[in-house]
Formats: structure tokens, sequence, C-alpha cells
């Protein structure tokens, strides 16, 4: 198949564009390069050994779509591109609904003029919100706690209306839990800017020396030790189950919504452990308050990814600590893995 990543050149796309090449298929990448460094496209190149053509343009721009649809026809869009971070929205939420829902109504208009009638989206277990339980089904309620999980819900609700109306013959809204870890190859990772939000960037961080401790948001939740609980999900195992998604979902022309986790627990102390055994380095840590907004536990049922397409992950959290750390390790210009 030939596929267009729209965020190709982000952290889950740049995975995604590897393990869709690995598996013979044809990447084609539109980035604005917004959240994404300028080198990717070459790593990714050098990582696969395969000519991507690279599109520089914003999901907003029609005409520019329209135009990297005509010149690559594909058989189907994954669409990544996106903003992503929920403090961020809470404080220009604005920014978030041009971005994300006038980004995806533009994409699909602009999928539509070229008559590209099958994609796969990005959503997120943010959609849950607050579970009553974990594990989680795919039919939990949904609940909206902040503009960034609202804007997630509008891009499910739109696509699957137009796949309900027959404007899509195929789709694909993929819910993943917490996405950690780089390819094994130390080519490409993530690359947050400024301060990490997120545990495993932060946790690599403080290895590599850039900051003092991990600040442990929380030591009293209701956890088997009181932090805060969450499905770890390696990103080549994401990027694996967006390979066997679409190859799913244009094969059948089906539409589907399914969760993408281990349906494994890992605590915030558990996970440092795990990152002092992969690393062998020591992570100062400081119990701090709980960060608002936070979430106890929650972690997914992944079932129905398995009986749908075939997929289970396969990697665990000292897989995800070591490849998280080889990366960020050579980043800091460490070299000791
Ligand atoms: P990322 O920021 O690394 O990748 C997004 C890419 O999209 C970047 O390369 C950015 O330059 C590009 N982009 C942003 N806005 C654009 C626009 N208007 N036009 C063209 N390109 C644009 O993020 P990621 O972690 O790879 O996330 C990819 C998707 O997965 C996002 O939709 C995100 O919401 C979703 N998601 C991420 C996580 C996570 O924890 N990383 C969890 C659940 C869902
Ligand atoms: C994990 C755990 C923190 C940092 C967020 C978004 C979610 C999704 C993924 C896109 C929590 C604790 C963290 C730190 C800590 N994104 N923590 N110290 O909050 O589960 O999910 O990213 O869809 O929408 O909300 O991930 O990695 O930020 O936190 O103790 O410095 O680590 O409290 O328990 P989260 P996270």
């Amino acid at each position: 198949m030939r596929v267009l990543l729209t965020g190709g050149a982000g952290y889950i796309g740049s995975h995604t564009a590897a393990a869709l090449a690995e598996r013979g298929h044809e990447i084609v990448i539109l980035d604005n390069f917004a959240n994404a460094e300028r080198d990717v496209p070459a790593r990714l190149e050098r990582l696969t050994g395969k000519k991507i053509p690279i599109i520089e343009a914003d999901i907003r721009d029609v005409p520019a779509v329209v135009a990297a649809l005509r010149e690559h026809p594909v058989d189907a869009v994954i669409h990544f591109a996106a903003l992503k971070a929920v403090g961020e929205s809470e404080a220009d939420p604005l920014l978030y609904y041009d971005m994300n829902i006038i980004g995806t109504i533009r994409l699909l208009q602009a999928m539509q003029e070229a008559n590209v009638t099958r994609i796969v989206f990005s959503s997120s277990a943010t959609v849950y919100g607050q579970p009553d339980s974990s594990p989680i089904l795919e039919d939990f309620p949904t609940r909206v706690e902040n503009i960034y999980g609202r804007t997630k819900l509008v891009m499910e609700d739109l696509i699957r209306d137009l796949a309900r109306t027959k404007k899509l013959k195929a789709a694909a809204n993929l819910r993943y839990f917490n996405p950690v870890g780089a390819h094994p190859s130390g080519q490409i990772g993530e690359t947050p800017r400024g301060v990490p939000n997120n545990l495993m960037p932060y946790v690599s961080q403080v290895a590599t020396g850039e900051r003092p401790h991990l600040r442990v948001f929380g030591n009293d939740y209701d956890t088997p030790d009181g932090t805060g609980v969450r499905d770890y999900i390696h990103v080549v195992d994401l990027a694996e189950a967006h390979a066997l998604a679409l190859e799913h979902i244009v094969t059948n022309d089906v539409s589907i919504t399914v969760n993408l986790g281990t349906g494994e627990g890992t605590s915030v102390l558990q996970l440092v452990t795990a990152f002092e055994t992969a690393t062998g380095r020591t992570i100062p840590i400081v119990i701090a308050p709980r960060r608002p907004g936070d979430v106890s536990s929650y972690y997914a049922n992944p079932a129905l990814a398995e009986q749908t397409f075939g997929w289970r992950a396969k990697l665990n959290v000292e897989d995800m600590c070591r490849d998280s750390w080889r990366w960020q390790a050579s980043r800091a210009g460490i070299n000791d893995i």
C-alpha cells in the first residue's frame, strides 16, 4: 500500500513510518515541522533504506493537502498531526480547536476532494477521562476532562460520522494509552521541547543529569504503592499496531474503535525501579503534591485489538526504559549502552 502520514515526522508518526516501510508499504509524510526535528526524514531514510517523499505543509491548507494527495495517490491516510499538551490546551482552547478540530475537518475535506476514503486516526485513552474501573473496554463511557480530550472526542466523532454516512469507506480510531520508548536502532525517538510533561522523558533527563530529580506527583493514591498507575506501551509495538489496523480496515473496508495498550498497569515508582534496573542509573526522587487533573489509575483491556487484527504488545516496561535511555543518552552525548 501507499500511505500518507500527517505528522509523520513526529514521535509516533516516525516510528509508524519505519514499521510500515519494514512491512513493504510506501510512505509519504506531510508535516509542518511545528513539533518535529528537521533531521527526522534523513534518519528515517537511513533506518529504512528507502527514499521517503516529505511534504512540508499544514493540514489546514486544503489546496496543499489535495496537491500532495494528487501527486502521491495513496490507499489511506494515517492522521497523527495534532497538538497534544493537556496544560497548553487549557491555557489556549482556541489554538487546540483550530489545530486539532479544524485541522481534521480540513484534512477530511482534502481527502474527499482527492477521493481518498480510508483513514487511521490517533485517538487517546484520554477520551475515557477518569474511568469507573480498569481494565478499560472500548464501550466504557467517554468523558471530557480537558480541552485536549474534548478535541480527541470531536475528531473521533467526525471520523465516525463520515464512516456512518459512507463518505469514508474505512476508518480506525486508535485509542493509545501511554506511548513511551524509542526505536532500538537509536535513530528515532521522542524529543520534547522544554521541560517534559510526561514521566518517561522526564526520568530519562534525570538519568542524563539534565534534571536533578524526578518529582513524583502524589504517593497517596488508592494504588498498591500510592503512586499513579498507567498502561505504558512501547512506541514500536504501537507502530506495528498501526500497520496491522491499516491492513485490516483497507482489506475489509470496515470501521473500528480500538484500545492500544498492554493491559498492564505500572506505577510511577515501579517505572523508576524498572528504569534503574534496565539502565544502571540512579534516579533521585522527591515526593511532590498530586498534579491537578491526574487520574489515579487506568489501563487498557487490549483484547479487541487482538481479536480484530491480531495485535498484542510484545515489549515490556524494561524494554521501554532501555530504549528510551539509549535514545536520550545518545542525544546527551553519553555512550554507555
Ligand atoms: P508529535 O508532536 O511528536 O507529532 C505530531 C506531528 O504533527 C509533529 O511532527 C508536528 O510537527 C506535526 N503537526 C502538528 N500540527 C500540524 C499541522 N497543523 N499540520 C501539519 N503537521 C502538524 O506527537 P506524537 O506524540 O507523535 O502524537 C501523534 C498523535 O498521537 C497526536 O495526534 C497525539 O494527540 C496522539 N497521541 C499521543 C500520545 C502521546 O502520549 N504521545 C498519546 C495519545 C495520543
Ligand atoms: C504518568 C504518571 C503522573 C511526570 C498524558 C496525557 C494523556 C496522553 C499521555 C495524549 C502520572 C506521573 C509524571 C512527572 C510524575 N497524551 N508523573 N512526575 O498524565 O497519564 O497522560 O500523556 O493523548 O492525554 O494526559 O502521562 O507521563 O504525564 O504521567 O510523577 O514529572 O507519571 O502523575 O501518574 P498521563 P504522564
